[in-house]
This record gives structure tokens, sequence and C-alpha cells, in this order.
């Protein structure tokens, strides 16, 4: 029986659709495009906001009745991907910090300007001060320039007001973008301005966040995943697990930054908790990643920070090697990767940090899809959400291949058509 479609991508040369399963260690086997799932001549049919068939463009005609006005547009050279999958970033700010990283590219060090009221707390200022209509203006603006690049899934962290009715008030608006967003609470990002420097100050912060900030987190029903910045110049994993504990207790899974500059024992931290991620690790020992193995903690590395910082890539082999799954982020922030192209980040994967092409693939749709909980996003399959890519490359080899990243000539997410060319 033929299933009724109002949208049809066909004639695509090539169809990605990471129908397998990518190998979890690091045998060459990762260097097989098998899990790819790839379909030539290819097409994606949808009813609404759901995927209805893929396969050959053939197969998909033959299986589909288009509803009157259905939309059909033949892809031809360039490639249909799952709408690409963003799982770790900042982009709910406004103002820029160009002029901390010309400090930063004469030699200033990330705490050194954190301790002259840059940094983080320069975008909590900006926050603060910005109107609702501006913060949603300028998170739609960084949403749009993430679809030109075929991202259809942001996860997005609050973390840049540090004050319960304004960190309320970011999830709140990370939330109102809709399902294309995944909004994360991250009242564990710094010490707010006006109580840094006391030892005093910084205990009444942590007891805010884990208690009353934290109770009205959960009552708001925004937020998806709670964060922490267990770090060296963040907070210790003491520090950091009174608040993450409870969250858990109360429905909210972790997502972590874990050893940007020191490893101070954040990956063994989202094992114990059974977080979703632990993110960035340029530094972590090798028990930490197998603790994250054993726990089923996805690695999310963010190479425009490691490049924007001047830092070394993290090793994702060496994470592959000992069995953790790997997804790449852009970490879009004002401070430290202000970057919307997340295949950027897939060239740095496979470049700099170990990937096979294939794995970086994942890295980007599928993986990244399963560290937020969304089973129905980053595959091309029946039934999965329709959140497709549109891809201006001439296949899958290409990926890494082109220097800056491939545009996306348009995007579907949740059924919805957006033509960018
Ligand atoms: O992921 N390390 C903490 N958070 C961000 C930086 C945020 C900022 O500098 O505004 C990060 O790199
Ligand atoms: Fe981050």
């Amino acid at each position: 029986m033929r299933v009724a479609a109002n949208l049809l991508l066909r004639h695509a040369r090539e169809v990605l659709t990471c129908s397998g399963k990518l190998p979890t260690s690091a045998a060459r086997a990762d260097f097989d495009p098998a899990p790819l799932g790839l379909i030539e001549d290819g097409a994606v049919a949808i009813a609404d906001d759901r995927i209805v068939a893929v396969g050959r463009t053939a197969e998909v005609e033959r299986s589909v009745t288009l509803t009157p006005g259905a939309t059909v547009i033949d892809v031809g050279d360039a490639m249909l991907t799952p709408g690409l999958v963003d799982a770790h970033t900042h982009s709910l700010f406004v103002g820029s910090r160009a002029g901390e990283f010309s400090l930063r590219v004469q030699g200033a060090g990330y705490a050194e300007i954190a301790a002259k009221g840059g940094g983080i707390a320069a975008s909590v200022k900006a926050l603060r001060g910005a109107t609702d209509e501006a913060l949603r203006a300028a998170l739609g603006r960084r949403l749009d320039a993430m679809a030109r690049f075929g991202t259809t899934t942001v996860e997005v962290k609050s973390g840049y007001a540090l004050e319960t009715a304004q960190e309320l008030r970011s999830l709140k608006l990370a939330r109102s973008m809709g399902d294309r967003v995944v909004p994360t609470f991250l009242g564990l990002h710094a010490v707010p301005p006006e109580l840094r420097g006391t030892e005093d100050g910084r205990a009444r912060y942590l007891a805010t966040v884990a208690g009353r900030m934290l109770d009205a987190v959960v009552a708001g029903g925004d937020a998806r995943f709670i964060d922490a910045y267990v770090d060296g110049p963040g907070f210790s994993v003491a520090e950091c697990a009174p608040a993450l504990e409870r969250a858990k207790a109360l429905g909210l899974r972790a997502r972590l930054h874990v050893g940007q500059f020191e490893d101070v024992g954040g990956a063994q931290l989202a094992a114990s908790l059974g977080a979703a991620s632990a993110d960035h690790l340029e530094h972590v020992s090798d028990e930490g990643l197998r603790a994250m193995a054993a726990a089923d903690v996805t690695a999310v590395l963010l190479p425009g920070a490691a490049f924007s910082l001047g830092q070394a890539m993290p090793d994702a082999r060496r994470m592959r090697a000992l069995g953790v799954a790997v997804a790449l982020a852009t970490d879009c922030n004002p401070g430290t990767s202000h970057c919307d192209a997340l295949p950027w980040m897939a060239a740095f994967g496979v470049r700099q940090m170990g990937l096979s092409t294939v794995e970086a693939w994942f890295a980007i749709t599928a993986t990244a899809a399963g560290c937020l909980d969304l089973s129905d996003r980053g595959r091309l399959a029946v039934g999965a959400r329709a959140d497709v890519a549109v891809l201006d490359l001439p296949g899958w080899e290409a990926l890494p291949y082109v220097l800056g990243s491939p545009r996306a000539l348009a995007t579907v997410t949740a059924g919805a058509l957006r033509r960018w060319e």
C-alpha cells in the first residue's frame, strides 16, 4: 500500500542515512562506509513531521502517493543527510568579545582575562541588560546561521545569567524557539560577578544553585539537562556534586563541561551520575575515559574551542580506542568558539583528532542525537522526525576535504522546508 507524502526530495546523487551501527572500537572497520547506509540516486519522502520513505528514487516514488500541492525537489548533485545535530552550544548570547580575543592572541590567558572582568562575566553583563526581544532575535539569527550549514537541532545552555530569574528567562527563551532547541541549565558556569572574590559568596552561590535555583528550573519545566563547569577555572567535583545529584533525583540528566584546562575528576563524576555526556576533555585520564565507556557517557568534543584557545586538540582516537562514543559540537559561544559551522568541526575531527570520516559523520548526526536523548533524530529512517540537510557536497568523503564548511542548499526541520540558496 502506498503512503501519503507532502514533501519529496528525490534524485540526490547520494543519500547518507546513518542507518547502520558504528563499530564501538578502534577497528579499521571504522573506515568502512557501510554504517553510513549510502544510497545512490536516492530520495526521502515526508508526511508532515515524519519520514515515510527512504531509498532509491524509483522505489520511493513507487511507495508514496503525493498529496495535492505536495512539494517535489530534484536534489541533483547535492547530498541528502540527516539534519545535523549540534550537542553543545552557548548560543544564547549578545555582544561581542572580540577585544578579549585580541588580548588573547597577544598572549593573555583565559584565567587572566576572566580575572580582569572579561570572559564569562562580560557576557553575563550583556545578557542581563538585554531585552527578551533582543535575545530571541540574536538566538534566531544564530540558529539560521547554523541551519545554513545543515544543523537542524541545537543544544543551548543557559549560564550567562547566573541569577535565578534570569536563568529561568534564558531557559524559557531557548525553549520558545521550539523543539529544534534543547535547553540545558548551566547555573554552575561561573560564580556571578556580584558574589565573586569571597569564600562566602562562592559558597552561597553553590547553595543557591543546588537549592532554590534548581527547584525553580525544575518547576519551570524548560530545561532538558543540567550542566556544570567541572574544571580548574570552574568548580570542583565536590562543589558540583550536590546540585547534580539533586538534579538527577528530580529527573534532570547531566551533561558536563569536563577537563577543558585541567583534569579534576569530572569524567569519573559524569560516569557516576550516569550523565548523557562529558564535553571538552582536552585533559582526561585513561581511568576517566574507561569510567565513561562503562557508564555509556558520550564524549562531546569541541575543536572550535581548542582551536580558538591554541590548545592541542582532544584525542578522539584514544577515546574511541577505549570504547567511548564520540560526538562533535561547535561550543558556539562569544568567548572561546565563535562558530556556527558544525561540518567544520567534523573536518577538525578527521584532520587533527584521529577520527575516520565515517566516525565524523556519526559524530555530528546519530551519536550527537543519541547523547541528547533524541532517538528519532540524526538518522534518515521511516518513522524518524523529518530533519534533513541538503548539503552542497559531491559525496560523503568530501566532508573533511573541502576547506571551510559545505553550505546547506536547504534544510527540513520537523517537515518544514527552508531553502538557503
Ligand atoms: O565551553 N568553559 C566554559 N564555557 C565555555 C566558554 C564560555 C565563555 O567564555 O563565554 C566553553 O568554552
Ligand atoms: Fe561550552
